[in-house]
């Protein structure tokens, strides 16, 4: 016999016995309307079962604290919030944008588009690099969901961290067209639909760090080696047909072979991505291009 057989099979000897007495007291208005007050009552005991349920889909989640300006408590902490998923967006940062605007508005973290095109709502989540903004919430409520910043990462506050070495290692790159000579017809530079193609896996990059922050040869040189996000842009503009200084962009990536060889081919960064691009494949090929041109070059000399 099912559990709501049961219960309802309770619920009229119940009635009948007198035990639900508190519950025809609430409808004394319903007195002498026998149908009226039991669907009054099947009512009131649904909704009892539903905001039961509901109660059910509150789930933790642990967020790591640090607020340097704090005068007492100056070590990191998780503190647990728990959020309402009934009355919740389905993604994580929907669950942060809830926290901060009903609970605690001093939790920090960076957020724009929430559509995963500005890149700036990286944080971890359960031990995986991701954007807040395109990570579904894991509705499991026996467990919580930890949130901590991007890892090996200068803290500012909270989910917040420093990005000025990453944001000036892209820089180095120099994230731009370059070219060698006027556009034909003096307007633009052209390219094949061919060409464009060659584009497509490179420019769609956020830059949101996912990759460089999981790169173990990025945690231990953060200064020497460029990370798999900076490496991935300098790829793409080498393989823009329009830009005239392949060669060159080459060249500056491996005066210093940390640059570019510090890279061990371990695709943390192709795991991350929460683009799904392949920083690793990018790097790989500009490697193999580089140790081309190198023998090539050595053959010229010979
Ligand atoms: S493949 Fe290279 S860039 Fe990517 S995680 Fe591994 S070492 Fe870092
Ligand atoms: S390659 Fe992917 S993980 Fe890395 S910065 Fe770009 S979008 Fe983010
Ligand atoms: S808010 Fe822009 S990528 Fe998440």
């Amino acid at each position: 016999m099912s559990k709501s057989l049961l219960r309802n099979g309770y619920n009229k000897v119940a009635r009948i016995l007198g035990k639900d007495r508190k519950q025809k007291q609430n409808f004394p208005v319903l007195e002498g309307h026998p149908a009226a007050q039991q669907h009054a009552e099947v009512t009131v005991e649904r909704s009892g079962e539903i905001h039961d349920r509901v109660k059910k889909l509150h789930k933790e989640f642990k967020i790591y604290r640090w607020n340097p300006d704090h005068p007492t408590n100056n070590k990191p902490f998780l503190q647990s919030y728990y959020v309402d998923l009934s009355n919740c967006g389905p993604m994580v940062l929907d669950a942060l944008q809830k926290i901060k605007g009903e609970d605690d508005s001093s939790l920090s973290y960076r957020r724009s588009c929430r559509e995963g095109i500005c890149g700036s709502c990286a944080m971890n989540v359960d031990g995986t690099n991701t954007v807040a903004c395109l990570k579904p919430i894991d509705v499991d409520t026996s467990k919580p969901t930890v949130l901590t910043p991007l890892p090996h990462m200068y803290v500012i506050k909270d989910l917040v961290v420093d990005l000025t070495n990453f944001y000036h290692q892209y820089r180095s790159i120099e994230p731009w067209l370059k070219t060698k000579r006027a556009p034909e017809e003096g307007r633009e530079y052209r390219q094949s639909p061919a060409e464009r193609k060659k584009l497509d896996g490179l420019y769609e990059c956020i830059l949101c760090a996912c990759c460089s922050t999981s790169c173990p040869s990025y945690w231990w040189n953060p200064e020497e080696f460029l990370g798999p996000a900076p490496l991935l842009h300098a790829f793409r503009w080498i393989s823009d047909s329009r830009d005239g200084f392949t060669q060159e962009r080459l060249q500056a990536l491996t005066e210093d072979h940390k640059r570019l060889y510090r890279c061990r081919t371990i695709k943390n960064c192709a795991a991350a991505c929460p683009k799904s691009l392949n920083p690793a494949d990018a790097i790989h090929k500009m490697k193999t291009k580089h140790m081309i041109s190198q023998v090539v070059e050595k053959v010229g000399s010979m």
